[in-house]
C-alpha cells in the first residue's frame, strides 16, 4: 500500500488528540467529510444539472439563496442528523438552529455550525467556493434537547474547525487544536489524502485581500492601510499584490499558503462588517491561530468575542502576524 494517508486514517490516528477521545468526535468529523464529498460532487456537476442560479427565497442574512446553498445545507443537516454525534446544528441558511429530536441525537455531545456554501456569488462563474464548519461540545445536559446557549459559546471553546475549498482541486483543512493539516481529494479513490501536513502561515507576506469597492465606506484607518499597501517602497516589499476572490475560504486558503492579510472590516453600511462569527470568523480564526497567524476584530481577538445571537457579524482582520500587527497600527 503506498504511503498515502487518508483523512479517515489520520483522524483515527490522531484520536488521542481529541478531548474526551471516545470516538464520537472522530465519527462526527467523518460524517462532515462524507457530506463534503457529496457537496463536491454537486458543485462539480452544477452547470450540467441545472442547479446553478438562485432560488426565489431570501435567507435571514437578506441574501437571495442560491440553489447550491440550499442543496449543501440540506446535505450537511441530513449528515449530522443521521450521524447522531451532533445534538443540534446551526447554519447560515437557517434562521434558527435545528435541535434534533431523536433519542440518539439527544445523546450527542457536540453541536456543529456550518456555512454550507461560502462564496455563493461565485457559483455561477465557476470561481472557487467552500464549506466552513465549527464544532463545540454542548453545554446543555446530554439526553436533553439542546438549546441556543450551546451555540453562543466563544470561539476559544471550539473543539474542531475546518473548511473545504472546491477549487482547482478540492481540499479539506482542519484543526482540533493541535496544528493545522490539509488534505487533497483524490477523485480516483474518493478519499481526502494528507497533502499539507502541519500548515503554518508565513509571518510576513505581500498580499492584501479586501474589497476595495468599499473604500468610500471604510473607517479612515483602513483607507490609510490600503494606501500604505500601494506605496512603492522596495525596502518593505511594497507595493503589495491585491488579491480578492470574494469567497472567504479561497482568500483565506491562498493567504494560509502564501502569506498575506484578509480584511472584511466594519463599514458605514455594515457597522459590524459582513462576516458571521459563528460559522465564518470563529472557525477560520481557530485555524489561523493554530497556523501561527492572528485573527482579530481590530479591537479584540475574534475567538474572545462574546456571542449574543446566532447570526452575529464581526469585523474580521486575519493573516500573517507581522502584516496584521502593522495593519493594527493604522486603527
Ligand atoms: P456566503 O457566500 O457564505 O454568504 O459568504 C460570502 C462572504 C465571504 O465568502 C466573502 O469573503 C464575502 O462574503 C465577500 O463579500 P463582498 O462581496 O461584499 O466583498
Ligand atoms: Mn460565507
Ligand atoms: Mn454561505
Ligand atoms: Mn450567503
Amino acid at each position: 500500500m503506498s504511503t498515502v494517508k487518508t483523512l479517515s486514517e489520520f483522524i483515527i490516528e490522531r484520536q488521542e488528540d481529541f478531548p474526551y477521545a471516545t470516538g464520537e468526535l472522530t465519527r462526527l468529523l467523518n460524517d462532515i467529510v462524507i457530506a463534503s464529498k457529496i457537496i463536491n460532487r454537486e458543485v462539480n456537476k452544477a452547470g450540467l444539472v441545472n442547479i446553478i442560479g438562485a432560488t426565489e427565497n431570501e435567507n435571514i442574512q437578506g441574501e437571495t439563496q442560491q440553489k447550491l446553498d440550499v442543496i449543501a445545507d440540506n446535505l450537511m443537516i441530513s449528515a449530522m442528523r443521521s450521524g447522531g454525534e451532533a445534538c443540534a446544528i446551526a447554519s447560515e441558511e437557517n434562521d434558527h438552529a435545528v435541535f434534533f429530536d431523536s433519542v440518539l441525537s439527544k445523546q450527542g455531545n457536540y453541536v456543529a455550525a456550518f456555512d454550507p456554501l461560502d462564496g455563493s456569488s461565485n457559483i455561477d462563474v465557476n470561481v472557487s467556493i467552500g464549506t466552513i464548519f465549527s464544532i463545540f461540545r454542548r453545554k446543555s445536559k446530554v439526553g436533553e434537547k439542546a438549546n441556543l446557549e450551546d451555540f453562543l459559546q466563544k470561539g476559544s471553546e471550539q473543539v474542531a474547525a475546518g473548511y473545504v475549498v472546491y477549487g482547482s482541486s478540492t481540499m479539506l483543512v482542519y484543526t482540533t487544536g493541535n496544528g493545522v493539516n490539509g488534505f487533497t481529494l483524490d477523485p480516483s479513490i474518493g478519499e481526502f489524502c494528507l497533502s499539507h501536513p502541519n500548515m503554518k502561515i508565513k509571518e510576513d507576506g505581500k498580499i492584501y485581500s479586501i474589497n476595495e469597492g468599499n473604500y468610500p465606506f471604510l473607517p479612515e484607518g483602513f483607507q490609510k492601510y490600503i494606501d500604505y499597501c500601494k506605496v512603492d517602497d522596495k525596502a518593505t516589499n511594497r507595493p503589495y499584490s491585491a488579491r480578492y476572490i470574494g469567497s472567504m475560504v479561497a482568500d483565506f486558503h491562498r493567504n494560509l499558503i502564501k502569506g498575506g492579510i484578509f480584511i472584511y472590516p466594519e463599514t458605514t453600511k455594515a457597522p459590524n462588517g459582513k462576516l458571521r462569527i459563528l460559522y465564518e470568523c470563529n472557525p477560520m480564526a481557530f485555524i489561523m491561530e493554530q497556523a501561527g497567524g492572528i485573527a482579530t476584530t481590530g479591537k479584540q481577538r475574534i475567538m474572545d468575542v462574546e456571542l449574543t445571537e446566532l447570526h452575529q457579524r464581526v469585523p474580521c482582520i486575519m493573516g500573517s502576524k507581522n502584516m496584521v500587527e502593522k495593519m493594527l497600527t493604522f486603527l
